[in-house]
């Protein structure tokens, strides 16, 4: 059947998306019209892109991975204006890239390691409850193991029971390692596995995803890209239409639950480590490495796919099982993965302080035993 003819809003807005650089995919997911059309468009204006193409933040990269330069430096080396130079940083910073400035005005890379912890706030309702969320964590999407099921299920419920909160841990993606290969559901590549999250994590209206990206499986693309993938994700859902995924942080974030005149500090965190003997052990150590004044009140943990409420030095410490079956890797070092959920309730005084803390915990077992009900 032939296909309608292309209108000029279309094509003009084709145009600025690959004049942004986006992808054909991208721009096609983006504006809803085929890789077809797009391609059509990129042949009219090759000139512009060619023309576009003479300075990119690859150049910028390029020249600062043999060290800290001065705009005026990098300009040089590239043939155009310190203006623009500082245009293609901007750009770069936007998408997550680590390009600090230093001391003495140079641009140098920099890593996921010069972090700082953020710090975020919400506040809690009058009620029997002043805090009511659902946390997931560890979900390993783009693994065959994955148990979107799970993950879903965990969405219905939240929505039924009111929910618009949920917190999760990291590991939203299994990122790309030599082991994990032969597991992987999408075609190689970062982008590829950041669009099947936004295509595949639930999402339901009213309900807001605030989420850490853990120091493995996405964080193996931070360290590989030089670029923050936990905020490149959001930008990269943003643009695609899905505004409920935030960012909260690398590896650990504290968030200030306010209410009243005081405030309780919940801290979401991906530690890094292999399971110990006994499934409370690591929350344990980690309490008690807290110095004085840095310990929170209540810790949401992810990384070792186990499920546990712990009290260790007052911390309410909730590990929040996960959404993947056992892969191959932990087949090999023997590790039991919790498949499930949580809901969690608080109850704060007047201070702020927590004096009510409940956990329901959403088991799920084996795909065999879903399959087997129907
Ligand atoms: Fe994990």
């Amino acid at each position: 059947m032939p296909q309608p003819p292309m209108s000029e809003v279309t094509k003009s807005r084709i145009r600025e998306e690959l004049l942004k650089g986006l992808s054909h995919e991208q721009i096609a997911r983006k504006l809803k019209v085929s890789t077809g059309s797009v391609a059509k468009v990129k042949q009219a204006i090759l000139p512009d892109l060619a023309a576009k193409k003479a300075v990119s933040a690859d150049d910028v990269k390029r020249l600062l991975r043999k060290g800290p330069l001065g705009a005026s430096e990098i300009a040089g080396a590239l043939g155009c204006t310190e203006k623009a130079v500082r245009s293609l940083v901007s750009g770069m910073r936007k998408t997550g890239a680590f390009v600090m400035e230093t001391i003495d005005g140079r641009y140098d890379l920099t890593s996921s390691d010069n972090l700082e912890t953020r710090v975020h706030e919400i506040k809690g309702h009058r009620g029997d409850w002043t805090h009511h969320f659902g946390f997931v964590t560890d979900n390993h999407l783009c693994n065959k193991h994955s148990r979107l099921d799970v993950l879903r299920a965990a969405y219905e419920h939240f929505a039924e029971v009111g929910i618009k909160t949920v917190f999760n841990a990291g590991n939203w993606i299994d990122g790309e390692a030599r082991f994990n290969k032969s597991e992987l559901v999408t075609a190689p590549g970062m982008d590829k596995q950041l669009d099947y999250m936004i295509d595949n994590y639930p999402v339901r209206p009213g309900i807001t995803t605030h989420y850490i990206a853990g120091d493995d499986h996405e964080g193996w693309y931070q360290q590989r890209e030089g670029i923050e993938v936990g905020h490149y994700l959001q930008m990269r859902a943003e643009e695609q239409g899905r505004k409920d995924l935030r960012y909260l942080g690398y590896a650990e974030a504290d968030i200030r639950l306010r209410f009243g005149t005081g405030e309780a500090v919940m801290r979401l965190v991906h530690p890094g480590g292999g399971s110990a003997y006994a499934i409370s052990y690591t929350d344990q150590k980690r309490a008690e490495s807290y110095q004085g004044g840095e310990k929170p009140h209540i810790e949401l943990v992810g990384h070792y796919h186990k499920f546990n409420h712990g009290y260790p030095r007052e911390i309410h410490t909730l590990q929040g099982g996960c959404t993947c079956d056992q892969t191959m890797f932990m087949r090999k070092k023997r590790l039991q993965a919790h498949v499930g959920f949580s809901t969690v309730k608080i109850k704060q005084d007047i201070n702020g302080a927590v004096e009510r803390f409940v956990v329901e915990w959403f088991p799920h077992f084996d795909r065999g035993y879903y399959e087997k009900r129907f």
